[in-house]
């Protein structure tokens, strides 16, 4: 039996055979026998709009690899920047290469004092950190117009190095700034998370020690966030860098796409529903709006995995480690008691409906110390090098501008009439 598919046009009875290669067929052959008639699949959710080396996940198994690594490996084993990494360039690097590499990162850390003298002061004071992380990464186009030679591969690398490292830089003056406390620069002594953990939360000039846990428990949520294959904000980051537009925009695009709440934001929404919820006695009138198509499950069901998240587990398990530190969320129980009564509920069961990657990272994130409106930031960071390595993996293809086609249901040819017989 041949690895392909056969199709014919009833309409002229032609038929064309198509192989199926790597769980695909070529949409090319299919217009060879059917010219203007189009895959209709408005959300993609059948479409591959990709070749990419990246990341693997299988929704029905519910496995995660980064470049063929397990995610619960590379949880345990390396740290962030060791996974971004991975993800860019494909191997895991040696100790010299880890070292230059943090180097890199470090000596970029810092943004143009502009952004705060200037631009953070321009927003309100309750303006939401996405809404500034937004257009901050987007301001830095402005400082770096070299970076618009994007087919450069070198070029790309030096931008790739700047976002990864003031991500963090930007996500932590937005916060210092809707807090009212002075900004704290990048400290080169410091790694990665502590660095950001101390720019976020050092007190002034005084000494600040990172707790160790909460460090490492940061810094696996940033790898287990960075990255996850074809989702929204990547499409939507590869989208925009097919017109070669510059990676600031680029990401500055795929970080809008995170913020909404069935994407990204969600580990945002979690925390509400549950304050929202109140107490254990309000959980059954909730679940039965959710099974009434009022409400979502926040934090429930994925557009792949139809099994358990394999990063809700380590998220879960991480949460624990960091409450015993900081003190366990209250919200805790109430979440724990949300997903008993769901996962043996068929309306869930039968939608194949699980905790994936949001649902404890916020109850993580508030024990910590992070306000509801930093968590889809902290996610921005972690997928910081994964948006950039399907950048870069895509410019570095014969890629072409993404340009959809439609199914038109709008109204036939008709004549414009005089506004006064309209
Ligand atoms: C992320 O794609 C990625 O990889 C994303 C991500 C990443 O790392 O990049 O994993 C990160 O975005 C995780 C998802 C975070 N979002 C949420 O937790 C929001 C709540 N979840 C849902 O909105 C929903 O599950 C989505 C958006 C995640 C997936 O939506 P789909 O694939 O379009 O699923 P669907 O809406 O077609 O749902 C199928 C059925 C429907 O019921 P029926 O019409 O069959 O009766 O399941 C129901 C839905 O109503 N359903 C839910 C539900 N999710 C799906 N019902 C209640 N609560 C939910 N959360």
């Amino acid at each position: 039996m041949s690895e392909s598919i056969s199709i014919t046009d009833n309409r002229t009875g032609e038929s064309i055979e198509i192989p199926i290669h790597r769980n695909g067929v070529d949409s090319a052959e299919w217009s060879k026998l059917l010219p203007g008639i189009w895959f209709d699949d408005a959300s993609f959710g059948n479409t591959s709009g990709a070749h990419s080396a990246v990341t693997e996940l299988d929704g029905s198994a519910g496995f995660l690899r980064y470049r063929g690594y397990p995610i619960e490996q590379l949880g345990k084993e390396c740290s962030f920047l060791e996974v971004a990494y991975l993800l860019l360039n494909g191997e895991l690097p040696t100790r010299e290469q880890l070292a230059s590499w943090e180097d890199e990162i470090r000596e970029e850390s810092t943004i143009h004092e502009n952004f705060h003298k200037r631009i953070l002061e321009g927003f309100r004071d309750d303006a939401h950190a996405m809404g500034v992380l937004v257009s901050t990464v987007a301001a830095l186009s402005t400082f770096f117009p070299e970076s618009k030679d994007v087919e450069d591969p070198s070029v790309r690398r030096k931008q790739i190095v700047r976002l990864i490292a003031k991500m963090p830089t930007l996500a932590a003056s937005a916060y210092r700034r809707s807090v009212g406390t002075p900004y704290v620069l990048p400290d080169p002594d410091l790694d990665y998370t502590d660095n950001f953990l101390s720019m976020m939360f050092r007190p002034g000039d005084s000494e600040y020690e990172v707790d160790p846990v909460l460090r490492r428990a940061l810094d696996l949520l940033f790898v287990l966030h960075a990255d996850h294959s074809q989702n929204c904000s990547t499409t939507a980051g590869r989208v925009v860098g097919s017109s070669l537009a510059d990676p600031y925009l680029t990401v500055s695009a795929a970080c809008s796409a995170l913020s909404g709440p069935l994407h990204g934001g969600a580990n945002e929404s979690v925390i509400r529903m549950l304050e929202e919820i109140g107490s254990y006695d309000q959980i059954d009138s909730f679940i039965n709006a959710v099974k009434a198509g009022e409400r979502r499950l926040m934090g429930f069901g994925h557009r792949v995995y139809k099994n358990y998240d394999p990063r809700a587990r380590i998220v879960k398990d991480t949460a624990h480690e960091v409450f015993d530190v900081v003190g366990k969320n209250p919200l805790l129980d109430m979440a724990l008691k949300l997903e008993e009564v769901a996962l043996a509920d068929d309306y869930f069961v039968s939608r194949k409906l699980y905790p994936n990657v949001d649902f404890y990272s916020g109850l993580t994130y508030q024990a910590m110390g992070f306000p509801v409106e930093m968590f889809t930031v902290l996610f921005a960071i972690g997928r910081t090098p994964g948006w950039l390595a399907h950048w870069d993996e895509m410019l570095s293809q014969d890629s072409r501008i993404a340009r959809p086609r439609q199914i038109y249901i709008g109204s036939p040819e008709r004549d414009v009439q005089p506004i006064d017989k309209r």
